[in-house]
């Protein structure tokens, strides 16, 4: 059975709440660097904040436009002044541009800097239009570039990290969308499924790698009036949440707090207390494995044995 999105829990949050809250002791993110795609403006902006107030030792912050970098790292410098536990970081990058990437990751080790969390938040929206079949292929190809491909070599350079202890436990955040189960994704058809995709993907990834490994977690940030959203729609269309929300979330997610979760995909608005507390959430949780997952809508998921002849395949 489906669930209702909007009220999976009593309580369906616009702004941040003290379960979340980064400066809560369980989700101290001390002694860790932080990745943030798009971390110089929009949420990826905020969520740098929240885990710099979670007391992350270093927070690098990644985009293409430097001016946009340096004016973020001024900010964030100026509020966190006071604290002389985080450093914060800007490297200018395409995660678009597999050298790009490369040349990020090379620049991180010569540093010496180990990646702890990597929050995936950059994404391509174009193109947007109400007929995908007019759309020209290499635009459309720029948004699996960057939504699938470069998040793709991302993780793989993260986890592969040179700097990486043995057995040291990694947690990735994708920054996904609610668009990945809108249906008709009206205007933006090519953006909702790169979305799809790569929580698809990495979805399936968590199965190949146990929590202990990597703890990934997938999450709707909420409707945000962010730069990206400013060129895309009017500010009276929507009832907007606080940023706070999907930042403090981030942090929360990338805590031990939601190893629970490990390899599905959520909203920012489910009250975390709540969910925990939910028997029927825990049960579907623990019994199908397809839950909060990308598949197809209506039909459970279907393992390889019943291909094996092991079980079901009489029926096929
Ligand atoms: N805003 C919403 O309501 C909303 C709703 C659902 C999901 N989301 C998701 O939330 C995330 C953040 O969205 P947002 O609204 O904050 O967007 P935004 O305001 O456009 O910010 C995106 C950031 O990503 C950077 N970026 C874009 N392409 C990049 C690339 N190829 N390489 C490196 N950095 C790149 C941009 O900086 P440069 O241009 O300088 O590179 C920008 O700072 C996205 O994953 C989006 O899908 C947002």
């Amino acid at each position: 059975m489906s669930l209702d999105s909007l009220n999976i829990t009593s309580t369906h949050h616009r702004d941040t709440y003290p379960a979340i809250s980064p400066t809560k002791t369980s989700l101290s993110q001390a002694g860790k660097a932080v990745l943030i795609t798009g971390g110089g403006g929009g949420i990826g902006f905020e969520i740098a904040r929240s885990f710099a107030k979670a007391g992350a030792s270093k927070v690098i912050i990644v985009g293409r436009r430097s001016t946009v970098l340096d004016a973020a790292i001024v900010k964030l410098r100026e509020e966190f002044k006071g604290s002389a536990t985080t450093e914060f970081i800007a490297r200018q990058g395409d995660i678009g541009n597999d050298d790009s990437v490369s040349s990020l990751w090379e620049f991180l080790n010569s540093q010496n800097i180990f990646v702890r969390v990597l929050v995936l938040n950059a994404a391509h929206f174009d193109p947007m239009g109400p007929d995908t079949l007019k759309m020209d292929k290499q635009e459309l190809m720029d948004g699996f570039n960057v939504n699938v491909g470069g998040n793709f070599l991302m993780t793989v350079n993260f986890v592969n990290q040179l700097l990486r202890p043995a057995g040291q436990q990694l947690n990735l955040i994708n920054v996904s969308s609610a668009g990945i189960h809108m249906i008709p994704a009206t205007n933006q058809t090519p953006y909702t499924t790169t979305k799809s995709a790569f929580t698809a993907l990495i979805g399936r990834i968590s199965d190949e790698h146990p929590v202990e490994d990597i703890q990934i977690i997938s999450y709707h940030p909420g409707v945000l009036y962010s730069e990206g959203a400013t060129k895309y729609v009017d500010k009276n269309m929507f009832k907007w949440d606080e940023m706070a929300l999907p930042a403090d979330y981030a942090v929360w997610a990338a805590s031990p707090e939601a190893s629970w979760l490990h390899g599905r995909f959520l909203w920012a608005h489910w009250d975390v207390d709540e969910l925990k507390a939910n028997k029927d959430f825990l049960k579907r949780l623990d019994s199908e494995k397809g839950f909060l997952r990308v598949a197809v809508q209506g039909l459970k998921e279907i393992s390889v044995d019943a291909f094996l002849n092991k079980q079901g395949h009489n029926k096929l």
